[in-house]
């Protein structure tokens, strides 16, 4: 069996990684995939958001499944152009991924169906958006780009004077291109926030072990937000008590207002949510495998990922019992100093093995490439040093302690990941 992976990052690598227990599996490839990944994989040089060459290279590959992980390529409707020329993929049609591609689409279709989320309005007009927030004049506002925009299009405003900026920057700088063309501004919620990955095929949901992200740059959540610095999973906040409210509440009425929309999701459905002192409430939908979430996620499945992939395209999910193994597992992102603004690559990695990899550890590579046999950094987030444990604190300091070793020029991490959730 030959499975495509599409994609570049962490996620991807720790995809692939889990893909490789499955026996019938003898080839896996990477489009466009990074120096580590080559070390599990065969990657070949096609750009995520290439569809056509995508599918294309399906074709001369003759692949017999292909997972499609990043959300562009999703949106763009790779898996509708794949399944035409009968592939089967593991992913969202373009008209599912829409949950992530538009906050208006997901902000409309949870007040229609109910699901708790926090209240807003959308504007297409930056006068009106600014005089929205005045009039409301309740502080911190939330102001959020429409379109993708790299995990980067959420801006919070603690004054207003803030929000003015905020507004510009989005509506009329287009600091995020035509994704800040529409806006919507939101409620601040307050609480702490848990990922939740979940397998669906439209008929059944399962959602996977709860995780927890670091989004900020800095130690003590300062900084600029980030695509993730790190993640601990599960997230000792998602009790059993949470986690069936989530059920009734949030995932199945998901799962059923996507079928009445027509919009049958199938995949791995993201789940961004915070615990308010009102109950769980949903703060973003993805359309695809977090990252770094899934690098803490799949080192916890115990069921073969690859059955479930499948069982999610042909509608068989309901068969299997998904299992997990009862331990922690935490990731700490090294990047490149200066990331997620301007940084500099090329610097080589060291405390790594000829594979990429480090006793004790697994190394799960973002933005590296692989030159004369040696690791450079390729990107803003480099490396995700990953570890089991029995709980969170033989996780975290398994995963600090190989940090100590592997590292670069520049390398910037947090000390922080985890902290708040030690000990709890
Ligand atoms: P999003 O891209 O929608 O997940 O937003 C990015 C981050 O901004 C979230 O992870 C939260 O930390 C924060 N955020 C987004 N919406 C809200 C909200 N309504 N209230 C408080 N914080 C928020
Ligand atoms: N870690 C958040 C995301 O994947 O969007």
């Amino acid at each position: 069996m030959k499975v495509l992976v599409v994609g570049s990052g962490g996620r991807e690598h720790a995809v692939i990684r889990k893909l490789k227990e499955n026996k019938e599996i003898d080839t896996i490839i990477c489009a466009p995939g990074n120096g580590g990944i080559s070390a599990d994989a065969v990657c070949a040089d096609v750009k995520a958001t290439d569809i056509e060459g995508m599918v294309s290279l399906a074709k001369k590959e003759s692949v017999d499944f292909c997972v499609v992980t990043p959300d562009d390529p999703l949106a763009l409707g790779m898996v509708d152009a794949m399944e035409k020329e009968g592939i089967p993929c593991f992913g969202p049609e373009g008209k599912a991924a829409v949950i992530e591609a538009s906050k208006v689409f997901s902000k409309n279709l949870m007040k229609k169906y109910g699901i708790p989320t926090a209240a807003y309005e959308v504007f297409d007009e930056p006068e009106k958006a600014l005089k929205y927030i005045l009039d409301q004049n309740s502080f911190p506002a939330v102001i959020k780009a429409d379109g993708l925009a790299l995990g980067k299009g959420v801006l919070i405003a603690q004054d207003a004077k803030e929000a003015e900026e905020a507004v510009k920057e989005l509506m009329i700088d287009k600091a995020f291109g035509a994704s800040g063309s529409r806006v919507v501004v939101e409620e601040f919620m307050t609480g702490p926030e848990v990922s939740v990955l979940a397998f669906t095929d439209g008929n059944v949901i399962c959602p996977m072990v709860s995780s927890m992200d670091h989004k900020r740059a800095n130690d003590n959540d300062e900084g600029l937000n980030t695509g993730g610095m790190g993640t601990i999973a599960p997230s000792p906040f998602y009790t059993k008590e949470v986690a069936e409210k989530c059920m009734n509440e949030i995932f199945v009425p998901t799962m059923k207002a996507m079928n009445a929309e027509g919009r049958t999701f199938r995949g791995c459905l993201y789940f961004g949510l915070m615990i308010t002192p009102q109950g769980p409430k949903v703060v973003e939908y993805n359309c695809r495998f977090g990252d770094p979430e899934t690098q803490v996620v799949l080192p916890l499945l115990k069921t073969d990922l690859f059955t479930i992939m499948k069982a999610c395209h042909d509608g068989t999910l309901a068969d299997i019992n998904i299992e997990w193994y009862d331990e922690a597992c935490a990731c700490v992102i090294e990047a490149s100093g200066g990331y997620p603004q301007s940084y500099k690559k090329g610097y080589e990695i060291h405390g790594l093995d000829e594979n990429g990899q480090r006793e004790g550890v697994i190394v799960y590579h973002a933005g590296t490439k692989k030159e004369n046999g040696a690791y450079l950094t390729n990107g803003g987030r480099v490396l995700g040093i990953t570890a089991k444990g029995k709980d969170l604190n033989e996780a975290l300091d398994k995963a600090y302690a190989a940090v100590k070793e592997i590292g670069f020029e520049n390398m910037h991490c947090r000390s922080d990941i985890g902290a708040k959730v030690r000990n709890l």
